[in-house]
């Protein structure tokens, strides 16, 4: 709501030309240094799913990590990690994209998921949308059933909305 998107708007921070000169790089980690504004967002967005909507969350390294485990640890369920090339032991899919600012590979146990279990995917940012997209593929690959998508900023002149329809996309903060 209204209090959560004041909550992120206030502690993002812009950094130019970060890691490249022409991208502006949306800091969140203010947001996670600040206990109280963190536990609203968490909250935040496990009201808008609902607690008993998802069997397990699902976060997409690295930022990802931080929000997926605080509301697992809220609401009981499990963590599932989706990482970047080559940092997951045993058997994986994999799925490429391009990111704002160069290309990456994306990762998931394929034994991550209960068949039919309900997945809640949460990051920190939606940009080009191309990292959230991989993601949710990869759940589905996994046999999951993607539940919901979650990200504490959008930036809207990315289009990543448009890039993940039909799917939804819950954001705190569109900017
Ligand atoms: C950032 C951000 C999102 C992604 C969004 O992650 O945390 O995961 O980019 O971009 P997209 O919508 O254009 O795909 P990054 O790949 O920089 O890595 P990090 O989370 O490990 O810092
Ligand atoms: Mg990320």
């Amino acid at each position: 709501g209204p209090v959560t998107a004041q909550l992120v708007a206030s502690r993002v921070l812009d950094v130019p030309d970060f890691p490249k000169p022409g991208i502006v790089f949306k800091d969140l980690m203010p947001l996670f240094a600040d206990g109280a504004a963190f536990r609203e967002v968490i909250d935040d967005i496990v009201d808008h799913h609902g607690r008993d909507s998802f069997d397990v969350v699902v976060g997409i390294e690295a930022r990802g990590f931080v929000v997926a485990a605080a509301i697992a640890y809220a609401t009981g369920v499990g963590v599932v990690p989706v990482r970047k090339a080559g940092k997951l032991p045993r058997a994986a899919y994999a799925a490429s994209y391009a990111l704002e600012y160069g290309e990456a590979t994306l990762e998931v146990h394929q034994d991550a998921f209960t068949a039919g279990h309900r997945v809640l995917v949460v990051d920190d940012v939606l940009a080009t949308g191309g990292t959230a997209q991989a993601t949710l593929d990869l759940v589905e690959r996994a046999g999951g059933t993607v539940a919901g998508f979650s990200v504490l900023l959008e930036l809207s002149f990315l289009n990543g909305r448009d890039r993940l329809a039909p799917r939804a996309v819950h954001a705190l903060l569109t900017v």
